[in-house]
């Protein structure tokens, strides 16, 4: 401690010595060399909707100044002939710009090899009217909006794939209208325990919607295949049980409220025999369960002031399955006889040979017949069902091609009033759930969707577009 004070001692004793020198050499020289102030940079003149002048204050001393012009606050990228612009005087016009949009400027003072820190940043708004958002017609939604009855194409989103700037969020923006949460906003997932909830992955995905002007489909609110531990374990009276999913129900469509503009109700409750399916709702309400459902969805719709709330049945393989696809029909012609329905989803896990157009159109046009909006909603076309290929053949990309086609024309061929959306069940084949799922039976790799590993295009995704021809 000692040796530091001493030091310091010494230290102040130079600082003094050479303070005074300086005063002495000072007297006798004419030009004071004082640091150069940083620029004040002032608001905006002048602002039309290609140009504007930027000002800020002079600065004693200074030769010139040094400005940059950025579309980004953080100044990552300057505009051309704006990094670092040489400048006399006390402005400049920046020219060249587009209309409606924000500029952000900063100066800097030079005197010889001295050059200031920036300035404040000014922020400027072009006047006019923004251009056209690039129109691509080579972007499904691009195309299916220019349609003469336009439809949503959706895709089956998770939530960690929504990072502004990921190749997810560059894709979806690009080429969806429409987003439906692959798993994390089913009852399981959110439904930590009786009216406790966990939001925070599917609010990540409704809010992605919303912020980006993209529709959100809720699914589902109750699925046999997502029912939460404590619910399945529950050992309450049936009565109380139906309170629970009442109250669950209740509360997701009230947290959403205003911000999905739909929600498939109940996923799947009809077997592969045509007969109700089994599951715990069944067991423990009776089969009254599934208007009650869309009752309490209703119900809290409304209360929340939500009267647009579109409601789904959703279920799969009713294009080749008869017996079940009657038995979807009379639940659903009872949903909508009490007028709570407003559309039927069909998820469409197809393959390259099944189902036909032919069985494809008798399904969905049972829902058209009864005024009821149509989702394909979880589209995936598989070329590998029976194992029989180890690569993506040339012969079956495209059959698959062809398929993809087949299904958008049968589609967009759909009334006004029925259309709705299609939606594809995910981004690149290697992510998708086909490729040995175990709930599917699917013996070994698959290729079902729009893009492959890399994110590159396949021919899946020309057919999609041709389809909307
Ligand atoms: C699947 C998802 O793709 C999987 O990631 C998840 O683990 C299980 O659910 N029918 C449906 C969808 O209604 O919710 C299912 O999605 C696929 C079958």
């Amino acid at each position: 401690m000692r040796i530091i004070k001493i030091e310091m001692g010494i230290a102040f004793f130079l600082v003094l010595t050479l303070l005074n020198c300086s005063e002495d050499d000072n007297k006798n020289s004419p030009e004071p060399s004082t640091k150069l102030a940083i620029p004040f940079a002032s608001i905006a003149s002048n602002v039309t909707d290609d140009s504007f002048q930027a000002n800020w204050v002079l600065v004693p001393e200074a030769e010139n100044y040094l400005v940059d012009v950025s579309t980004d606050s953080d100044f990552s990228v300057m505009l051309t002939g704006y990094d670092a612009l040489i400048v006399q005087d006390n402005a400049v016009t920046i020219t060249g710009l587009s209309p409606a949009s924000n500029y952000y400027y900063r100066v800097r003072a030079q005197k010889g090899t001295e050059i200031t820190n920036n300035s404040n940043v000014i922020t400027v708004t072009t006047t006019g009217v923004a251009p056209e958002e690039s129109e691509d017609p080579t972007f499904l939604k691009v195309k299916a909006n220019a349609l003469e009855n336009p439809f949503f194409v959706g895709v089956a989103v998770k939530s960690n794939q929504l990072t502004e700037g990921s190749a997810y969020d560059v894709v979806l923006k690009n080429e969806f209208s429409s987003i439906t949460a692959e798993y994390e906003m089913k009852m399981d997932p959110i439904s930590t325990g009786s009216g406790s909830y966990n939001w925070e992955a599917a609010d990540k995905i409704v809010n992605y919607g919303n912020d980006n002007g993209i529709n959100v489909h809720g699914h589902a609110l109750v699925w046999h295949n997502a029912v939460p531990d404590w619910l399945s374990d529950f050992s309450g009276t049936d009565a109380e049980f139906a309170l629970e999913v009442k109250k669950y129900i209740t509360d997701v469509v009230t947290h959403y409220a205003g911000k999905v503009s739909s929600w498939d109700v109940v996923n799947e409750a009809v077997d592969d025999n045509g007969n109700m399916r089994n599951t715990i709702f069944l067991q423990k309400m009776g089969p009254d369960y599934i208007k009650d459902c869309y009752q309490w969805a209703r119900d809290a719709a409304n209360a929340a002031g939500d009267t647009d709330l579109l409601l789904f049945y959703n279920d799969y393989a009713t294009s080749t399955n008869i017996p079940k696809q009657d038995k979807v029909f009379s639940i659903v012609d009872n949903l909508k006889s009490n007028n709570l329905i407003d559309g039927v989803g069909f998820q469409m896990h197809n393959n390259y040979l099944s189902p036909t157009k032919e069985q494809i159109e008798t399904d969905i046009n049972r829902a058209v017949a009864l005024g009821l909006k149509v989702h394909v909603s979880e589209l995936d076309i598989q070329v590998n069902q029976n194992n029989d290929i180890s690569y993506l053949t040339e012969e079956r990309a495209l059959a698959q091609k062809e398929k993809y086609k087949e299904i958008v024309k049968i589609y967009n061929a759909l009334p006004k009033a029925n259309k709705y959306a299609l939606t594809v069940w995910g981004f690149k084949d290697n992510e998708s759930w086909i490729p040995y799922s175990t709930d599917l039976n699917h013996p070994g790799n698959d290729w079902p969707l729009l893009y492959n590993n890399k994110f590159e295009l396949k021919k899946s995704h020309t057919g999609f577009l041709e389809g909307l021809e």
